[in-house]
């Protein structure tokens, strides 16, 4: 195994891992080494982007968080009516068994995604996809790289927005990513590593992967939530700010606060907490990475997650 990053700088740099050359991937109920892993190419979810996905992560033998995901992943597939036969501890149960065929009891990460399915033609009309949705979970051995901690990432603002909900709602974990592709290609035009997405009245919303926070003068401030995911870690560390007496508030704020601020960092299942080392060029606080408010809601979110996994422990014993 050797330990260098896979990409230079982004959000979801992992340590290279050889292992995950010969993974098993689950693919509608059979698992199959990586390399024979397919589906086809009429399956919605390549054709069209018409499908939900979610990333959890494997801590000690559970996938943390669970049943806030399968609330968010069966909201989502309900929204759209991808009518799966299937139910959260059928998800469950594949997920644990895909992680025994590899191995897996820890450091690991699912990419789980359901489609509408195979079509039966080659255009839109969701009534085309006639064979069931499509199942598969990619489990990977996945550490995230550690020099994210030091030398955070440098986001640049964008013109792509995420929009209003009666658009695309930001909320649909979808497999279409290409609102936030184009975004993330824009920022990297710009030299950054990623884009800070505003919403439509201007004000800070987003990253193209990620949640975005700032800490300001002991406040830690987020979005109000109207146009961006909503991620599971953004609600645990908003829960965990609000049980340990530090001030959070979702509200709309400009990049004039963002670029003021003490410190910044994204949220998300794979990486918790990552510093933000600047914006648009401007260097956010004097930390060269993760500042002491980071640092601190990290180590909650690390006890948070050890709690959560011994409340699913407990609860299968
Ligand atoms: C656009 C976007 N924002 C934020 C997140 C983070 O969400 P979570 O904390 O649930 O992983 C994700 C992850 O799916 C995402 O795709």
């Amino acid at each position: 195994m050797n330990a260098e990053a896979v990409h230079s700088h982004s959000t979801h740099d992992a340590q290279a891992d050889d292992r995950n050359e010969n993974i098993k991937i689950w693919v509608n109920g059979e698992l199959v080494h990586k390399d024979e892993a397919k589906v086809s190419v009429y399956d919605s979810g390549f054709m069209l982007g018409d499908g939900m996905w979610e990333g959890m992560r494997l801590y000690d033998g559970e996938w943390a968080f669970f049943d806030e995901h399968m609330d968010r992943l069966f909201n989502s597939l309900k929204s759209v009516s991808i009518d799966l036969d299937m139910g959260p501890q059928d998800i469950h149960n594949l997920l644990n068994e895909t992680a025994a065929a590899n191995g897996m009891t820890d450091n690991a990460h699912v990419r789980l995604m359901i489609t509408r399915g195979r079509k039966a033609k080659p255009f839109q009309h969701p009534g085309l996809s006639r064979f069931g949705p499509t199942v598969v979970a990619i489990i990977e051995h996945s550490k995230p790289a550690e020099s994210l901690m030091g030398q955070g990432i440098r986001l640049a603002t964008v013109p792509q927005v995420r929009g209003l909900p009666m658009s695309q709602d930001a909320k649909y974990n979808s497999h279409s990513k290409l609102n936030c592709i184009i975004a993330c290609l824009q920022a990297e035009q710009a030299g950054a590593d990623e884009a800070l997405m505003l919403d439509p009245n201007g004000f800070v919303n987003t990253t193209n992967a990620c949640n975005f926070f700032i800490v300001r003068r002991g406040e830690v401030w987020t979005s109000t939530g109207d146009y961006c995911m909503n991620g599971v870690t953004r609600q645990k560390v908003i829960d965990l700010c609000r049980a340990n007496d530090i001030p959070v508030k979702e509200k709309n704020y400009s990049l004039y606060e963002a670029y003021g601020a003490d410190e910044a960092f994204l949220t998300g299942t794979f990486g918790a907490q990552t510093p933000v080392a600047e914006i648009d060029g401007k260097r956010i606080g004097t930390h060269d990475g993760a500042g002491p408010m980071t640092l601190k809601l990290r180590a909650l979110y690390k006890e948070l997650v050890a709690q959560d996994v011994a409340k699913q422990k407990a609860a299968r014993a």
